[in-house]
């Protein structure tokens, strides 16, 4: 089979014959088939399980005719070699047993040695990049320290962050060394990924639309800046993505954060991301994954009117605004791939 890389190319903004597409969460629950698999393994055995992981991270690749692989894992095993309890419980999600409150607990975390405590996670990329053959690329994937925070301090998912930024306000000094340890364990994760093969890496910040664009500037995006800078520097051929989801209003701060692709969430209507985008920046996104539950023509209009705001413009990477929805009919899923394929090589290939 032929080797794809267009994601590869459109994240260094080089022309394509048509515009690329995955999609964020493809590895997971919407698939019947990944629901097999979890039937018989908790999430995080599948996670350290490196046979697993290249079954479920494969699946959306021959199911759903996805662009890239993006590695079955999840941002916050991390925090199992930082000294931080990880547990997913059914209903709850993610929860961390020993949160952090005290600038004490800050002392206390570790910096792990990323090939001792996530080796599972490396084993996994040189089995996918075998597997794989060149199919299509593999992408690497850490949270943002932000993100990685939020969960650290609230003991799991929150919805207003309280906890979170309340440390941030009122303790300056234990903040800036938690988030600095987690920009240390992320960068250390994210160039270890490269070296077990990963071709292009995302970093996830989930949450960092919970802060206020001050607070982003003083408190966030110098940590952020430290992992995406400190990649860049170790490996600079691997093209980063940036998705700071609800940051749209802060979308000068993410660029100044800095990475090769901008992800965006679906509140930015893409001919106002066009412009506000940097042209050295390729754009990923950003159709609202609820618009998979709609008909096909509605998918096939929506996915026209990004690829029409777009234009020509190199750099375009196709994907939905966030995570898709477990509930999601992985016939409509696979008519929203095939749909961008068409009509982005009809705007595209009379070019290329
Ligand atoms: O994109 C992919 O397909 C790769 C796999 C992936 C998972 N988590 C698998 C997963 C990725 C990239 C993640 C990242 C992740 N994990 C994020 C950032 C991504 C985003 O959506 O912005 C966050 C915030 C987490 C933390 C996390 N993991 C939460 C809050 C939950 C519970 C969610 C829920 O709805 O239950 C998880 C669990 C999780 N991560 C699942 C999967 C497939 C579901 C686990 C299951 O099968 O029960």
């Amino acid at each position: 089979m032929a080797e794809n890389d267009l994601l590869i190319r459109a994240a260094r903004c080089e022309a394509t014959e048509r515009t690329p597409v995955w999609m964020m969460r493809q590895a997971g629950r919407f698939l019947p088939e990944y629901r097999a698999v979890r039937a018989k393994h908790s999430f995080l055995e599948m996670c350290y399980t490196p046979e697993l992981v290249v079954e479920v991270t494969l699946q959306p690749v021959d199911l759903i005719g996805v662009d890239a692989a993006i590695i079955f894992s999840d941002i916050l095993v991390v925090f199992p070699g930082m000294g931080l309890d990880l547990d997913f419980q059914s209903g709850k999600g993610p929860v961390i047993g020993n949160p952090v409150s005290s600038a004490h607990d800050v002392d206390a975390l570790a910096i792990p040695d990323p090939e001792v405590s996530m080796g599972y996670v490396m084993e996994s990329h040189r089995l996918l990049r075998r597997e794989l053959a060149g199919r299509v690329p593999l992408i690497g994937f850490a949270g943002a320290p932000f993100t990685l925070a939020s969960y650290a301090i609230e003991g799991g998912s929150t919805r207003d962050f309280q906890r979170c930024k309340a440390f941030m306000f009122n303790e300056p000094a234990a903040w800036d060394a938690l988030m600095t340890k987690f920009a240390k364990t992320v960068t250390a994760y994210l160039c270890a990924q490269i070296d077990a093969g990963a071709q292009v890496l995302q970093l996830f910040d989930s949450w960092v639309g919970a802060v206020a664009p001050r607070d982003y500037a003083a408190s966030v995006l110098p940590y952020t800046k430290m992992v995406l800078d400190g990649v860049k520097a170790y490996d600079s051929s691997v093209p980063l993505i940036h998705f700071a989801n609800g940051a749209t209003s802060m979308l000068d701060l993410v660029q100044q954060a800095g990475g090769d692709v901008i992800g965006l969430d679906w509140r930015l209507d893409m001919a106002h991301a066009v412009e506000r985008i940097a042209p050295r920046f390729a754009i990923q996104g950003n159709i609202d994954p609820v618009t998979l539950f709609a008909n096909e023509e509605v998918i096939d209009a929506k996915v026209g009117e990004i690829l029409a705001a777009v234009g020509t413009r190199p750099g375009h990477i196709f994907n939905l605004g966030h995570g898709i929805s477990k509930e999601t009919d992985p016939a409509r899923a696979k008519h929203f791939i095939a749909s961008v394929k068409e009509q982005s090589a009809q705007v595209r290939g009379a070019r290329a």
